[in-house]
């Protein structure tokens, strides 16, 4: 594991940028795992800028993003489908059609649980997975539990996790209490995980998750089992 302090968060979003640009670069036909939260939406800026420059190409790209809350239409402003069109799918030239979110109105939640895995399954398994952490250490929406929750499921978002999203919607009341999540063992099936970190906030957490324990409490630990992760984190 590879753990790259920076001093800003500009700093953060240009490294990881680099990181899959470089991907992108050198494997044309990657399939990206996303992921939504603030602490991507620098990477995706930067990204949009390369593209804009003529640098980069997103025609071969697939991607799979990580989560999405249930209940919630796709063109809802909250939404990750929606995040993910407005920070980086309508900036660039990737095909809608190879851009995957968990469908939160699904009718059948368990078989569409069962069916994104099966799709990073039938796409080759993911070169690249994107994500950020959580205060509780949660990556997607895997929260703390007693055991580590491994395909992709229906999941139950905490307290904490609640409040800190809170600051999304109009009221606590209205942030959905249920999410489409890939589980950890989806997660660790990546070739290479790139996680960001940013802010004071995250601090204590990041310190946790990378030189504490591996356990279920701290979801995030388990990347200490990964052979190829990447964390940069800025403390601005
Ligand atoms: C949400 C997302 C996570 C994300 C987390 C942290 O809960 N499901 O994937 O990592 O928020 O978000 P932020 O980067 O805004 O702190």
């Amino acid at each position: 594991m590879k753990i790259i302090p920076v001093e800003s968060y500009e700093k953060l979003s240009r490294l990881g940028a680099n990181i899959i640009f470089s991907q992108v670069t050198v494997k044309p036909r990657s399939v990206l795992g996303l992921a939504t939260g603030s602490s991507p939406v620098g990477i995706y800026r930067e990204l949009v800028a390369r593209y804009n420059a003529g640098e980069l190409d997103f025609s071969g790209v697939t991607t799979v993003n990580l989560d999405e809350y249930i209940g919630l239409a796709p063109d809802h402003p909250q939404s990750y489908r929606r995040f993910m069109q407005e920070n980086l799918f309508d900036h660039v030239n990737i095909d809608p059609a190879k851009t995957f979110v968990p469908n939160g109105l699904a009718p059948d939640l368990e078989a569409e649980c069962v069916a994104y895995d099966r799709r990073i399954d039938d796409l080759g398994g993911i070169d690249l997975q994107l994500l950020g952490i959580g205060l509780d250490g949660h990556i997607g929406f895997n929260e703390p539990d007693d055991s580590f929750c491994k395909p992709t499921h229906v999941a139950g978002l905490h307290e904490s996790t609640i409040a800190a999203n809170a600051r999304f919607f109009a009221s606590k009341n209205e942030v959905p209490r249920r999410a489409i999540s890939m589980g950890l063992g989806s997660i660790m099936q990546a070739r290479k995980i790139l996680l960001v970190a940013n802010g004071p906030a995250k601090k204590e957490i990041v310190k946790q998750a990378f030189t504490g324990p591996v356990t279920p409490r701290v979801p995030a630990s388990i990347l200490q089992l990964h052979p190829d992760v990447t964390v940069i984190f800025s403390e601005e």
